[in-house]
């Protein structure tokens, strides 16, 4: 039996890395900050007949990370899959003066898969087998404010990661989707109206996609041909085009 620890695994795509991670045998430690929520997903996860711990705590906080993180390295009780998967989305602007909401973006989706991934890294070198999978963005090839100069820092900082941990055993993965339908937008009060249906993928085939390619030891897992050509050409365009995107997707904000 191996033990798969996912943040974020109360909702959304971290909700089904934990359902599926499930199915497939793992043990799970689930992460989130809404301790009743935490409790009830893990009562629905115990029943599939895999063991399930939960640590209520808010990654935008050093000393919560830190907990985590002492779970993640401990060595009596390996940790064989971490999930970086809690995240929201920014809606402030890079010029406001309040810059509270950057910062926690920072801390949840920078510096906490920073401090996880540098736990699992080591326990798993020495153990010589190991995944790390962290949730990026396709917003990380276009310039959409704070969100995609996060998702920029985690998608480079997974394939940074990677490049280190060649040859050990133990694999990083950085997942890429664009919009899958999860609390996300309605949460971050984002209107995700004009977004044709098409556009769309949906968490399950994100994470079917992502746990296979993680399997196989790939850098990125971007879900669906519709979206790696979509990161093919922005990876390609003159920064004009991408800068004319970010302009618009201005417009999203509330
Ligand atoms: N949905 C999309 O279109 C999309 C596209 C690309 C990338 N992503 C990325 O995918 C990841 C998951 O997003 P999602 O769409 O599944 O969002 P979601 O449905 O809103 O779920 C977010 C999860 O993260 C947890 N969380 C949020 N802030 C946290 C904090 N400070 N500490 C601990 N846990 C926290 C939430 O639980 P609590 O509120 O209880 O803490 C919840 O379990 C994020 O990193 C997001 O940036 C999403």
């Amino acid at each position: 039996m191996t033990t798969a620890l996912v943040t974020g695994a109360t909702a959304g795509i971290g909700a089904e890395f934990a359902r599926q991670l499930a199915a497939s045998g793992h043990d799970l430690i689930l992460v989130a900050r809404d301790a009743a929520r935490l409790e009830a997903s893990a009562a629905a996860l115990r029943a599939t007949g895999v063991s399930v711990e939960v640590l209520a705590t808010d990654l935008a906080d050093r000393a919560g990370v830190a907990t985590v993180a002492a779970r993640v390295g401990d060595p009596d009780r390996p940790v064989d899959v971490l999930v970086n998967n809690a995240g929201f989305g920014t809606v402030t602007s890079l010029g406001d003066a309040d810059t509270s909401e950057q910062e926690r973006a920072l801390d949840v989706m920078a510096t906490a898969p920073l401090v996880l991934g540098a736990a699992a890294a080591s326990a798993m070198k020495r153990r010589g087998a190991g995944q790390i999978i962290t949730v990026a963005s396709l917003s990380a090839w276009i310039t959409h404010g704070g969100y995609s100069a996060v998702k920029a820092y985690a998608k480079v900082w997974s394939e940074g990661l990677s490049i280190e941990l060649a040859g050990t055993g133990v694999t990083a993965t950085a997942l890429c989707p664009g919009w899958v339908r999860t609390e996300f937008h309605e949460r971050a009060g984002l209107a995700a109206t004009g977004i044709p249906g098409w556009a769309w993928v949906d968490a399950e085939r994100c994470v079917r996609e992502c746990l296979a390619h993680a399997d196989a030891g790939r850098v990125l897992s971007l879900p669906t041909k519709r979206w790696k050509l979509a990161a093919f050409g922005l990876q390609h365009a003159p920064r004009a085009l991408v800068y004319a995107i970010g302009r618009r997707m201005q417009g999203m904000r509330p």
